[in-house]
């Protein structure tokens, strides 16, 4: 056939199939990439995604200090046995202002994206004090000593700037609020309105049940947001894109 005798030129001439692939990857490549330099933004917006609070965000980076990503993911695959276990997949919203993310692929303990609720702060408390006392065949080492590290706030307005500058949507107004947001979170004799109106859903009280902000606090109060953020008995997702 006429278009086979064609193509054994191109198979049979060495330079010729080369400058032939290269095209044909180049277009292709265009093709894909192209599009991408014209959307503003390939995260579809989901309701009721907001940045951290100041006091989640310093557990946030305990979290990563601690390393806890060595055995623990932050995404729900959409796969049956996933989403049966865990809840409802992870969508690219939920982790639109993790900067770096979490989502990982090492699962020495179970995925944490959807953490939040799962348990009182008191299990997390007997949980972080030893894993063995709540769950007698846990690997998990303890880490009882964030109990006794008071957590402090004077850093998290830098850390918020940080995250600003990379993209999370803070305003000047929370970042000069910090502070004190970061402290009224986990004090029940605060007043959390200005903390509420500028993080809306946040879950304010004392997590460690101990007097005064400790790291445990911090690290409990971003346990119990993840994942809790979308009301998945209203969402749609959106397919027209
Ligand atoms: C050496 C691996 C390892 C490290 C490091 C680790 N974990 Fe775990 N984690 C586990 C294992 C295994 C389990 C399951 C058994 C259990 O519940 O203790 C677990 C369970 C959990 C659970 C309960 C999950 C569920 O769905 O029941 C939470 C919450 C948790 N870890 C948080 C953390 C945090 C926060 C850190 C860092 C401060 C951390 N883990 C560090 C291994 C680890």
């Amino acid at each position: 056939m006429a278009i086979l005798d064609h193509h054994k030129k191109i198979e049979t001439h060495a330079t010729l199939l080369l400058v032939l692939s290269f095209l044909v990857v180049t277009i292709g490549g265009i093709v894909q990439i192209a599009p991408l330099f014209y959307l503003e933004n390939t995260i579809e917006k989901v309701e009721g995604v907001r940045p951290y609070a100041p006091l989640e965000l310093a557990g946030r980076d305990i979290y990563i200090r601690e390393g806890c990503y060595v055995c623990h993911s932050q995404m729900i695959r959409p796969m049956r046995d996933e989403v049966e276990r865990y809840g409802h997949y992870s969508l690219a919203a939920e982790s639109m202002y993790d900067h770096p993310f979490q989502w990982g692929s090492k699962r020495t303990g179970p995925d944490l994206a959807r953490i939040g609720g799962r348990y009182s702060d008191d299990w997390h408390v007997l949980h972080f004090l030893e894993p063995k006392s709540v769950v007698p065949e846990s690997v998990m080492p303890p880490y009882a000593f964030l109990f006794d590290r008071a957590a402090s706030p004077r850093h998290v307005d830098d850390l918020m700037a940080a995250n600003r500058a990379v993209g999370v949507p803070y305003s000047d107004e929370m970042i000069a609020a910090a502070r004190a947001d970061f402290l009224a979170q986990s004090d029940p004799a605060a007043d959390p309105s200005g903390l509420l109106e500028r993080y809306p859903g946040v879950q304010v009280r004392n997590f460690d049940g101990r007097p005064g902000v400790s790291e445990a606090d911090a690290l409990i109060a971003y346990m119990q947001v993840l994942g809790t953020m979308v009301d998945f008995s209203t969402f749609t997702p959106d397919v027209s894109r």
